[in-house]
């Protein structure tokens, strides 16, 4: 067509470079330059990178495979029961691998498995290696890790890369207030066997709430010393199920740095524009922490993420107010063109950022275990 439309080594699509400018770069020229570059150099999105208004390329999917969940941690679910998916809302695994061949096909090289809690879902292996399969690069998993001990194994030989590891608290009695579980020693074992395989350098992940666990920000550093593994302290979110949210509850990523660097000389760790945590390696030894400061620090300016929700739902944001029914699409007999089409189209008004910190702020409505952490 036009006989304009040149294939392979074309050069990029207008992904900014360096700090990210609005006003250098307004988000309607930014779009138009892609639409126009792409109906030039593409023959059909199946080539053309995932990119939003904003210029910013998608290159990330966190695929949530359940919402329900063995633990009930107070910064994510409510104490009383929930209703949950049934299972016909929930997608079936061919239907994740028809949506996330499609999802590769646009761009998306990091995939990363999350719920609820992933390992509840029986045959999440096999979804892991199906992944692996179409060619995804970057393959992880959040878990609670509950279960991780004896599954360590298959997911590794199926193909699983990196591992994410909630932990809210080194001290027992503590992480049982926060998980409402007896699960510590299932926890430990679970962090040893990933220690102990290819996933390792493990990520633990603790979201700090002021007066629940604030107090072990430094013994936290402590454990990523003695266990050489990295540590992520994640500032907690208007996303629980109780509400309890309040911005005196949020500790920043600023504090944790300011504290442990006053025990241990830190060293700055380069790191993607788009990755959420600012990494730090200790001066004078093994171990790394992670500031994911969504809070006090957005850093949706750099944002490559789009989520996929248990029940088929495409969200462009964390704190999107809507998603996308995709499943629709999926069980209506769409095919794979008009269901890239309809992806392009969602992922193109992705929101600029959260508006935690704007006046009138109001939390979504689906909650942390029921998007996808
Ligand atoms: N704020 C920040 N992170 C949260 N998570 C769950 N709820 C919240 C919240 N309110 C994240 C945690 C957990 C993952 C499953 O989801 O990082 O490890
Ligand atoms: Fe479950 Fe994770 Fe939510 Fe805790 S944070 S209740 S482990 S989904």
């Amino acid at each position: 067509m036009l006989g304009l439309r040149v294939r392979a080594e074309t050069p990029g699509p207008p992904v900014w470079k360096g700090e990210y400018d609005w006003r250098k770069f307004p988000p309607a020229y930014a779009q138009v330059q892609t639409r126009i570059w792409a109906f030039l150099f593409f023959e059909s999105w199946s080539e053309m990178p995932l990119t939003d208004k904003f210029g910013r390329a998608i290159t990330d999917l966190r695929v949530s495979v359940t919402d329900r969940c063995n633990f009930r941690c107070v910064y994510c679910r409510s104490a009383n029961p929930e209703n949950h998916m049934s299972a016909d809302d929930l997608l079936s695994w061919d239907e994740y691998e028809r949506l996330v061949r499609i999802l590769v096909a646009m761009g998306i090289r990091k995939v990363r498995v999350t719920g609820g809690e992933p390992l509840v879902r029986e045959g999440v292996e096999d979804f892991i290696a199906r992944l692996k399969a179409l060619g995804v690069q970057d393959l992880s998993m959040t878990t609670n890790a509950h279960l991780l001990a004896e599954r360590c194994d298959r997911l590794v030989g199926a193909g699983l890369g990196r591992i994410n590891i909630s932990l809210d608290s080194l001290d027992r009695a503590k992480f049982e207030r926060i998980t409402r579980t007896k699960s510590f020693d299932k926890v430990m074992a679970g962090i040893d066997a990933a220690q102990a395989s290819p996933l390792r350098p493990v990520k633990i992940n603790a979201v700090l709430v002021r007066g629940v666990n604030d107090d072990e920000v430094e013994a936290f550093a402590q454990f990523a010393r003695e266990r050489d593994l990295i540590m992520r302290f994640i500032e907690f979110m208007p996303l629980d199920a109780d509400r309890a949210w309040t911005r005196d509850t949020v500790v920043t990523g600023a504090e944790v740095h300011r504290r442990i660097s006053a025990m241990w000389p830190l060293v700055p760790v380069v790191h993607e524009r788009s990755e959420t945590a600012r990494k730090y390696r200790f001066a004078d030894g093994r171990g790394e922490i992670g500031l994911i400061s969504s809070v006090s620090q957005p850093f949706c300016g750099f944002c490559s993420r789009i989520r996929l929700t248990a029940d088929g739902k495409l969200r462009t944001c964390l704190f999107s107010k809507d998603d996308h029914d995709l499943k629709f699409l999926l069980r209506g007999g769409a095919t794979d063109r008009e269901i890239g089409d309809e992806i392009l189209a969602i992922v193109a008004e992705k929101e600029k950022g959260h508006r935690i910190n704007e006046p009138g702020f109001v939390p979504p409505s689906r909650t942390m275990v029921f998007i996808g952490g």
